[in-house]
């Protein structure tokens, strides 16, 4: 269930006109150096106005064509938040040099990737961002772990997890568009940890994070990364983020 509530945020908005706009959220002062922020561009903030808007998933509901539908337009806008994030995620992944030559007859001394990747989804919100790793690794091992938190403690429970059987030789970029208390995230890490991934190996890519969850993440597992697009200002009563966008997998899915 998403809140009810419409909350006002207090988001002092980026110049306009042609300026550079690389803002941090003002939530992100005191985060840990493990919790990268995407760069708060004008662009992304127009993407996340979109899927923050109530009206995007209200119009989706009464939709008949797919492809010009707010529904469409939802998956459509996240996926771009969340190749951002993917690309961001490869970054951070080790490289080694790799000399190749360019149709000019010339070489050039360039780099390539070092060491195995996989990707693992938190079900179900967490599948919403399989694709955008796919664009950019095609052929990519992608684990599932299937966690699902009480509607009315926010205490996450594990129901499954399916995983490559090669994982703890993997770097790993763990997928879950929401972070709220960060209980979900954390049951995720032990899953990860439990088959022998290192600390060091998970990213963690993530649309939407509260502070105080991500500092929570962030704390318990210094050696791993997070990179999220924005971070909000908080929870509300019932472990929302505020002001968020609403059960994401809900509006996703049009459950
Ligand atoms: C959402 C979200 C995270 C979790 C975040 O999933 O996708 O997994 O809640 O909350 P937390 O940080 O307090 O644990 P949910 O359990 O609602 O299931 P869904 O993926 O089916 O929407
Ligand atoms: N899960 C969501 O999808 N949204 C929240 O705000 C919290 C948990």
């Amino acid at each position: 269930t998403s809140p009810t509530n419409a909350t006002k945020a207090t988001m002092s908005l980026p110049a306009s006109g042609l300026q550079a706009t690389h803002r941090r959220p003002s939530s992100c002062a005191t985060l840990p150096k493990n919790a990268l922020v995407l760069p708060a561009t004008n662009q992304l903030i127009a993407l996340l106005s979109i899927i923050r808007n109530r009206d995007t998933q209200r119009q989706a509901l009464v939709s008949k064509t797919p492809l010009s539908s707010p529904r469409y337009r939802l998956s459509s806008t996240s996926d771009r938040i969340i190749r951002l994030l993917v690309e961001e995620g490869l970054n951070h992944l080790p490289v080694k040099p790799q000399t190749i030559t360019t149709p000019l007859g010339i070489e050039y001394e360039g780099v390539t990737f070092e060491g195995k990747i996989c990707g693992v989804s938190i079900m179900r919100a967490g599948e919403a961002m399989e694709a955008g790793l796919r664009d950019c690794c095609r052929s990519v091992r992608i684990g599932k772990i299937l966690i699902q938190r009480d509607e009315e403690t926010a205490q996450p429970k594990l129901f499954y997890a399916k995983l490559p059987e090669d994982i703890s030789t993997r770097y790993c970029l763990l997928l879950d568009p929401m972070l709220a208390t960060g209980g979900s995230a954390m049951q995720a890490i032990e899953v990860l940890l439990e088959h022998g991934v290192k600390e060091e190996k998970i990213l963690f890519l993530n649309l939407i994070s509260s502070p105080e969850g991500l500092k929570t993440v962030c704390e318990k597992y210094p050696k791993l990364t997070t990179i999220t697009a924005w971070v909000d200002e908080g929870l509300d009563e019932k472990r929302f983020i505020v002001p968020g966008l609403g059960d994401f997998g809900d509006r996703y899915f049009l459950t």
